[in-house]
């Protein structure tokens, strides 16, 4: 184990019927006058916005709304809620919604106390020095951004969907009431479990060692997530489902489930230049491309893929390379199983987009910690991924 510092300040509050206490989460901060930032609508039609504003009206918080934030949130958005921000100085982000939302809020909380452009804080021009702080209401489980403090956007003038971080990022309070998820697509749910069992892998699968305490979590959350998604694919509104699955995508990337190891993270990497190429949702994008990348390094680490194998789908017989190559078919064929894509083919990329694709993904420089990865290695897994 590699020594860490564990730090998470979000308070998560968790059930059925919190969403109504986010007024006075919110005035317990002194705060009265804040930005209710939200999606294309679906929170008109599980009730999340009556809920939500009738608890800031109850608790006099005055309210600006910005709406339409999309998934794979864009910079242009960001941009037009920091001027809103700032000229009616607002004192703190309601975000409700997913990981596009909640992101968003994070780029906003940060970009109100920067006269640069936010985007300077994603390559690295410049340091968040405060932020705003942010209340979200999560409607999704998939990206963990409810409780952790990095943040995912698309500058599409330039075609880089990139990460960025601070500490000052942690959201205050977040909410989660998994009842409301009861209404998302089936795609959407498949979605979410994908990404976070893709948090799960990129730590499971980093490259360092004796990490037993982490792995066995690790293990709990990956079993804990096919279990119950299977049972949402049949049962949209269990309420028992919703739950496990809304909290193990939160651990997956709450930080607890990557201390004391290396991340890898070249999968999300490359899925980042998959859909700033081709708008796909993160986590379709994910079921495609990871099992690729799990063929292409597992020989570098033979001994963790049969663990995988044998922890997660009782394969037992065969070397411990065909365990491996086994049990990535295995999880291949649970994507399918749930509806997930799993080429690029499907998803409507052509053979000759994938140099494109391969260049962008370069732009962030070398991947991954298992094994590095370059330019060329990254056009080799997406030829695995194509069909
Ligand atoms: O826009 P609305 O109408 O609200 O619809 C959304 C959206 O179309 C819909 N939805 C959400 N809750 C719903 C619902 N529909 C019905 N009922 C509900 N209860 O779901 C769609 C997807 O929403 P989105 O916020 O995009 O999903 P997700 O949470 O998966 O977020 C994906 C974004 O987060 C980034 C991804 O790259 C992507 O941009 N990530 C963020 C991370 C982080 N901050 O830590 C890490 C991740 O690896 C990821 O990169
Ligand atoms: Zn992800």
């Amino acid at each position: 184990m590699l020594n860490f510092t564990y730090y998470n300040p979000t308070q998560l509050v968790f059930g059925k019927d919190t969403i109504k206490t986010i007024g006075n989460h919110v005035s317990s901060f002194g705060i009265k006058k804040v930005l209710f930032l939200y999606g294309k609508g679906s929170i008109f039609k599980n009730g999340v916005y009556d809920t939500a504003i009738a608890s800031l009206k109850e608790h006099n918080i005055d309210f600006i709304e910005v709406s339409g934030v999309k998934p794979n949130p864009v910079l242009s958005k960001v941009h037009e809620a920091i001027k809103i921000v700032k000229n009616n100085n607002l004192e703190g982000i309601v975000a409700v919604g997913g990981g596009s939302v909640v992101d968003s809020a994070k780029a906003i909380a940060a970009g109100a106390f920067y006269d640069g452009d936010v985007w300077d804080f994603f390559e690295g021009k410049a340091q968040i020095t405060k932020a705003l702080p942010i209340f979200p209401i999560l409607t999704i489980s998939a990206t963990g951004s409810e409780m952790n403090a990095g943040g995912v956007i698309t500058n599409e003038a330039e075609g880089k969907k990139w990460g960025f971080g601070s500490h000052l990022l942690f959201p205050k309070v977040s909410i989660l009431d998994p009842s409301v998820q009861a209404t998302l697509p089936t795609i959407q749910t498949v979605n979410g479990a994908v990404d976070g069992l893709s948090h799960v892998f990129e730590a499971y699968f980093g490259g360092t060692s004796n990490t037993d305490m982490e792995d066995e979590l690790s293990e709990g959350i990956i079993r804990t997530i096919i279990k119950h998604t299977r049972i949402l694919i049949e049962d949209p509104s269990n309420y028992d489902s919703r739950s496990e699955l809304a909290w193990s995508a939160t651990l997956a990337l709450n930080g607890i489930n990557g201390v004391g190891r290396r991340g890898d993270w070249s999968s999300h990497g490359i899925e980042h230049g998959v859909s700033v190429f081709n708008d796909i949702a993160h986590g379709s994008g994910l079921a495609i491309v990871m099992p690729a990348w799990m063929k292409y390094v597992h020989s570098t680490w033979p001994e963790k893929f049969e663990r995988f194998a044998e922890k997660i789908f009782g394969i037992t017989e065969g070397t411990r390379e065909e365990k491996g190559l086994k049990a990535i078919e295995t999880l291949r064929a649970f994507y399918k199983e749930i509806g997930a894509p799993i080429t690029l083919k499907e998803v409507g990329v052509e053979k000759k987009d994938l140099d494109f694709i391969a260049d962008t993904v370069a732009k962030q420089g070398v991947l991954g910690s298992l094994k590095r990865l370059e330019r060329d290695d990254v056009y080799k897994i997406l030829e695995i991924a194509f069909e």
